[in-house]
Parts: structure tokens; C-alpha cells; sequence
């Protein structure tokens, strides 16, 4: 298909200083999990990007010296001859594609601790570490100072030689130039202190001397707050930081413009929409000529081509949607705009720095395994054979084992009990705030409704009989999971004794089915992530009175890994939400609810007429089950395969569902060396 022409826009060519860009797509840094640790797979992560039509592909933040180390967040590196190669492999993928590549030069300060090289961290001021950890930075003096610039310069030096085309400043995100920058952290007495010229002293030091080391040959970008210190969601304050662009306007050759508050820049969609930062950088390109990118979660063109045709960026920035789906520009080009595979804004992806681990997404299950599994986004092997496949549920397993089993040629039956297709996700995607996450369940549907060779059957509550009696060659379960009634979970690990009467005692699968409780309800979350304030938010919404107890020290501790705990506890607070943390439910009789202190025991009652209890899942794998034993006794039609996937596998998230189906479509018909299953990446030795 032919691109429409009211996009040609995004598709032009934009000069940064000495490189051209093919188009303005722009993938901004972002961390993978993977960094050092794991160059192989990292490079063919970037350059699936840039075959999937990025113009710029970046790194993630990138050390420059062992004096600024970040692990357990595994970030890249620029340290040596090796960190070079390792580069190489990536840009040389993203130079295949007629694309640039950008390194993202990072000195983190007082937010690194340096446990993995054990040198002193030095920042702006003696300043207590960022994240926690009982250590401090100490403050740099002039000589630290020189030494830092001539760090910064090799380490330039070294992103040229990699093959990089632009070269970061990273003034940003709480790390070390920020701290230079701020009148908060910088408390300096010398010219690196006091007025605005002389906060921005090493940020400008640190522009000409990157230009002056590669700047024949890279751009040189600058990553910068629009925004000062005090700005809110709806208030964008830009005093100062627009006094400093306004000083440094011309020094770089391209603006990477982000925000003070990364919950909202890099915010979940719960609480943050696309778009949402044009209010805080608008003024940008009024101050520069340079080129300014920045991000915003944008996967709709129009909202692109209105950014650019409104003079509010050049370039469109992406770290999410390039996530989701690599080939989001390329699907644009080819007119083939309802097949972008859209970010939900569920920040699983960010899960993978928190914890040191391979990026993961919810959208895109083929993340992190470009280069270890195979696998390619958008293209999947022809079937192994000319086996039907009955696939049993339709939720985010089931629908993802269709789409992908249907790509490779196959015949597929998908059997839905329901009406409707999505299972969880289209329930879950009612809740407040997460309506998009129905994108998993609406791209998916979109590709299966083109596929002559899937057939769908919706109001097929299948038992053993009918599958049977349908005799495909494959069998896939994938009935979902159900949330346990009984209080046990990561807490309790039996059964509560007195949890009732049953109608006054609610689960999350009773909420989304409608079944509401009446009076002041006391939410149990044992989960720790969405689900417990997600219903307590919900019951607000209906004024019922709300005290959610969990056994953590706050509300939603997994929710500090996507980034978004900070804004789910305020909005427990703001909604009037009582919370109760570290305490156990121990008992409901129907008027009182008993807690217990997770420290010291102590046990205490509150008064109220329901509980919701959010604690745990039971795979709904009872089919799965009776037909493993009816085969097992024997049967006149036998399967080659019964095998089940998703959360009637075990439950997990959505992005894991969505894994779990797609493997298995995958695997079929394929070898898998069961002791091997993919090849193992890891840090190359020297030469020498
Ligand atoms: C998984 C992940 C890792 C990130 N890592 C970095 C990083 O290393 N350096 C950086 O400057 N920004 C990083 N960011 C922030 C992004 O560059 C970007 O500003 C933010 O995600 C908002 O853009 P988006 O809405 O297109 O995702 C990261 C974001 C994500 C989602
Ligand atoms: S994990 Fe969620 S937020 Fe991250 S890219 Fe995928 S869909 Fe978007």
C-alpha cells in the first residue's frame, strides 16, 4: 500500500550538524537490561529498530569511566577497546539500514553507587547517593573537574570510533549535569557555582569539547530538561532551564528535549496520555535553531505530523512505541498504519532496568530475543507442517498463539467461551485508567480478522467431549487463571479460617464481572502491583468507603519497577483511600475485618461490611487436566500435542501471557534442543 501523502512530512531528511537523518523518526536512548552485559543481543535489538525504519537509533546511557557505574542496572559502557567492538556490532547493524546511531555519553554522580568498580562517586557537592544506598558522592574540585572533561573527551572519541554518527551530552534525568545545573544540588562557591552562566559552565565545556574531539564527523546532542525543578503535571514551571537553553541554544547541533519529572515523561498510561509534554517544551524551538526531538509515548501519525507541522519538534522521539513495535515507521511508509502494534504504556519494558534483566514488553514478545532465540517482530517461519491447531481461550495467550500460529500458515480454530475476545485483558482494560490496555487484545484481533486460514468460535465453552470429538492435531489450553477467594497469597500461606459470609467477600474476577460490594469495604492486596488499588480507585469511584491493607511497607511495591508507585500512592491519598501498610488479614466475620502487624504481631480490628481480596491466581487448568487423563486412559483420537500456555500455565502478567503463546507458536513443528533452548550472550574476552 501507498503511504498517505499527509505523512510524507515524517519521511523527510533532517541534517544534524555534519549526519543526515533519512526521516525524523528518532529512537531516544533507552536501556535494555542488557548494556554491557549482553553486546550481542543489544546490537540486534537496535538494529531491528533501524530495520524497522528508525532514522536515529540510540544507545542506553553509556559510562564513560568506571567512576560512574550503575549496576545492578545494566548500562552500557565506552570504557575501552572492548566496549568498542562491542559498540561496533551495533552500529554497523544500524548503518545497514541507512540509519544513525547515537550514544548517549553518562556520568550518573551521586545516583551511582560504583558496587560493581568500587571507585568513589564524585557529584556537583557532598551529596547522600539518589537511590538510597548509604553512600555518598563526594564533591568534585577542579582537578576532578579537568579529569571528568578529558573522560568525557575519550570517551567521545571512542563512540566515533565505534562508528556512532552522534555523540551525547547527557545534562539530564538526576545524573551528574543535572546536579551542575540545579540551584538545589549545586551549592559550589567558584565559577562552577552561584549564577546561571556558571551552573551551566561544564555542560557547556563539556558541548564544545565533544564537538571539538568528533565534531567533524558527529553531531553532537544535547539531552536537557525544558522544564525546572517545581513543575507539575498541568503547571509546567521553565525559568530557569529556558534561561540556560536560550544560553546554549546554538552550542549543539541537535536538542533532546525531556522533562524534571520522569513518572510523567516516561509516564504509565494510567496517568499520563501521548503528547503530554508539549505543554512543558513548547517554547523549545523558539529559543534554537538546532533540531529538537522529544517524546511524548507517540504511535498516532497524526499526532506526529501535528508536532511537526505545529513547529513543536523536528524530530519524533520514541522509546516505547520503538519498543512495542520496531517497525512503527516502516508500517507508516507503507500505509499500513492499522497494523501498529501500539504501546499500552504498562512500563514492563522499564522493569527490565529496575531489575537488571532482559528488556521485556507487553506488546512486542519478540523484545530480547532478536539475536538469542531468532526471533524477528514481524516476520515468522512457514508452518512445519500441515497440522491444524485448536486453540482453547482467547485471552492474551490464546489470541497471541492464534495471530502468530495463523502467520505461520496454519489452520487454526480458536474456541472462545465467551462473546467477546480478550479475556482478561478486555476485562482489566475496563478498569479505571487502563483502558489502553485493550491495544494487546485490538491489534491482535485486527491481524486474525484477515487470516482466511483462522476461524474463531465464540460461545464454545469446550469440555473433553467436544475437543475431542474435533480431533485436531494440536490441542492448546489456554483458559486463563481465576483470583483466589481464600486469602491465601504471598502472606498467608493457608487458607484464612473465618473469611466470609461468601456475599460479602469479593475477588478482582467479582469486581470486573460487576459484582459490586456495598458499605465501607476493606481491599486486601497481597499482589502489589495494580490490581488492589486499581478496584480501590474503582470503588472511590462509587463512594463506597475504601481501606486497603497490605502486608508491604507501601502500596504497590512493584509498581516502583514500572515507575508509577509514587503516583499510584498519591492517588490512593487523593481519592481518601485509608491505607494501612504492613498488616496481614487475618479474619472477616462480616462486620470486622482482623489485621496483624507484619513486625510485631500485634492484631487489630476494623470495622467493615466487605473485603476484596487481592492476593493470588489458580490457573483455570481443570480441562487441561481431564483431557491429559482421558488420553492417558485411552481414546480413539489422540492428539500429537496437548499443551497449555498463558496463565492456565501459570499465572503471571499480561506481557508474560503474551510471551507464553507466542513461543508456543514458535516451537510448533520445530527442533528445540531441550537442554539449549537459546543461545547464551555474554561479554567477550580481550584479545590480548
Ligand atoms: C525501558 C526504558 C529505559 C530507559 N532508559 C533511558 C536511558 O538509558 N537514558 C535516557 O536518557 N532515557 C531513558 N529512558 C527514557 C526515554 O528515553 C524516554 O524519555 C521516555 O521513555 C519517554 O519516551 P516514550 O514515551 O517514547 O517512551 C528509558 C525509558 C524506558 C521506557
Ligand atoms: S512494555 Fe508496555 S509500556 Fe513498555 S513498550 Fe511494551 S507496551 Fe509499551
Amino acid at each position: 500500500m501507498a503511504r498517505d501523502p499527509r505523512y510524507d512530512v515524517l519521511f523527510e531528511p533532517i541534517k544534524i550538524g555534519p549526519v543526515t537523518a533519512k526521516n525524523r523518526f528518532y529512537q531516544v536512548p533507552h536501556c535494555t537490561g542488557l548494556g554491557w552485559l549482553r553486546p550481542r543481543m543489544v546490537a540486534a535489538l537496535r538494529g531491528m529498530k533501524a530495520e524497522g525504519g528508525w532514522g536515529v537509533v540510540c544507545t542506553e546511557y553509556c559510562s564513560i569511566h568506571p567512576a560512574s557505574d550503575d549496576l545492578p542496572h545494566p548500562y552500557a559502557s565506552l570504557w575501552d577497546q572492548g566496549d568498542i567492538r562491542a559498540h561496533s556490532i551495533m552500529t554497523e547493524l544500524v548503518h545497514e539500514h541507512g540509519s544513525l546511531a547515537g550514544a548517549e555519553l553518562w556520568i550518573g554522580g551521586a545516583r551511582s553507587t560504583n558496587l560493581f568498580s568500587n571507585e568513589v562517586a564524585m557529584d556537583v557537592a557532598n551529596l547522600p547517593n539518589s537511590v538510597g544506598i548509604p553512600y555518598q558522592a563526594r564533591a568534585m574540585d577542579k582537578s576532578d573537574i579537568r579529569e571528568l572533561r578529558r573522560w568525557h573527551r575519550n570517551a567521545a572519541l571512542r563512540a566515533r570510533d565505534a562508528g556512532f554518527d552522534i555523540v551525547y551530552v547527557y545534562a539530564t534525568h538526576h545524573y551528574l549535569l543535572s546536579h551542575f545545573l540545579s540551584s538545589k544540588t549545586n551549592s559550589r562557591t567558584d565559577e562552577y557555582g552561584g549564577s546561571l552562566e556558571n551552573r551551566v559552565r561544564l555542560v557547556r565545556e563539556l558541548i564544545e569539547e565533544t564537538k571539538d574531539a568528533v565534531g567533524d564527523r558527529c553531531a553532537v546532542a544535547v539531552r536537557f530538561s525544558a522544564d525546572d525543578e517545581g513543575s507539575d503535571d498541568d503547571n509546567p514551571v521553565t525559568t530557569e532551564h529556558r534561561e540556560m537553553l536560550e544560553m546554549l541554544a546554538e552550542l549543539p547541533d541537535l536538542w533532546d528535549i525531556n522533562i524534571q519529572d520522569y513518572s510523567h515523561e516516561m509516564g504509565v498510561s494510567r496517568f499520563i496520555k501521548e503528547g503530554s509534554l508539549e505543554a512543558h517544551m513548547s517554547y523549545v524551538k523558539s529559543v534554537t535553531t538546532k533540531p529538537v526531538v522529544t517524546v511524548g509515548r507517540f504511535t498516532s501519525p497524526d499526532a506526529m505530523v501535528s508536532q511537526v507541522n505545529r513547529g513543536i519538534v523536528d524530530f519524533i522521539g520514541a522509546a516505547r512505541p520503538s519498543i512495542a513495535d520496531p517497525f512503527l515507521p516502516k508500517k507508516i511508509e507503507d500505509g499500513r498504519i492499522d497494523e501498529i502494534r501500539e504501546c499500552i504504556g504498562c512500563n514492563i519494558c522499564y522493569t527490565g532496568d529496575s531489575m537488571g534483566t532482559p528488556i521485556r514488553c507487553t506488546q512486542n514478545p519478540t523484545i530480547s530475543e532478536e539475536w538469542r532465540r531468532g526471533w524477528h517482530p514481524e516476520k515468522i517461519p512457514p508452518k512445519g507442517s500441515d497440522s491444524n491447531v485448536l486453540v482453547i481461550g482467547g485471552g492474551p495467550a490464546g489470541l497471541e498463539a492464534t495471530r502468530a500460529l495463523g502467520r505461520r500458515g496454519y489452520h487454526v480454530m480458536l474456541a472462545e467461551a465467551q462473546h467477546t475476545l480478550g479475556g482478561r485483558v478486555s476485562l482489566e482494560s475496563e478498569l479505571p485508567g487502563l483502558g489502553e490496555w485493550a491495544r494487546v487484545r485490538n491489534y491482535r484481533i485486527h491481524e486474525i480478522q484477515n487470516m482466511h486460514n483462522v476461524d474463531v468460535y465464540f460461545d464454545n465453552l469446550m469440555d473433553v467431549k467436544h475437543v475431542l470429538a474435533v480431533e485436531a492435531n494440536h490441542v492448546v489450553i489456554a483458559t486463563g487463571a481465576s483470583w483466589l477467594a481464600d486469602g491465601r497469597g504471598l502472606y498467608n500461606k493457608t487458607p484464612l479460617d473465618e473469611l466470609g459470609p461468601p456475599e460479602q467477600v469479593f475477588t478482582p474476577d467479582d469486581i470486573m464481572a460487576g459484582r459490586l460490594p456495598e458499605g465501607p469495604t476493606l481491599v486486601y492486596d497481597d499482589d502489589h502491583y495494580y490490581m488492589g488499588n486499581v478496584i480501590a480507585e474503582l470503588l472511590r469511584s462509587k463512594d463506597i468507603p475504601v481501606t486497603l491493607v497490605t502486608p508491604k511497607v507501601m502500596v504497590s511495591t512493584w509498581g516502583d519497577k514500572t515507575s508509577e508507585q509514587g503516583r499510584v500512592q498519591r492517588r490512593m491519598l487523593e481519592l481518601g483511600v485509608d491505607i494501612i501498610t504492613s498488616h496481614t488479614l487475618i479474619a472477616f466475620n462480616g462486620n470486622e475485618a482482623e489485621i496483624e502487624c507484619a513486625y510485631t504481631g500485634n492484631r487489630r480490628n476494623i470495622e467493615v461490611d466487605a473485603v476484596v481480596t487481592v492476593t493470588i491466581r489458580s490457573p483455570n487448568d481443570t480441562l487441561f487436566h481431564e483431557l491429559q487423563r482421558s488420553l492417558e486412559i485411552g481414546t480413539d483420537y489422540k492428539p500429537n500435542s496437548l499443551t497449555r500456555i498463558g496463565d492456565c500455565l501459570t499465572p503471571t502478567i499480561i506481557a508474560g501471557a503474551v510471551f507464553s503463546g507466542h513461543r508456543y507458536a514458535r516451537e510448533l513443528d520445530t527442533e528445540v534442543d531441550p537442554d539449549n533452548r537459546m543461545k547464551y550472550d555474554r561479554v567477550f574476552f580481550e584479545d590480548e
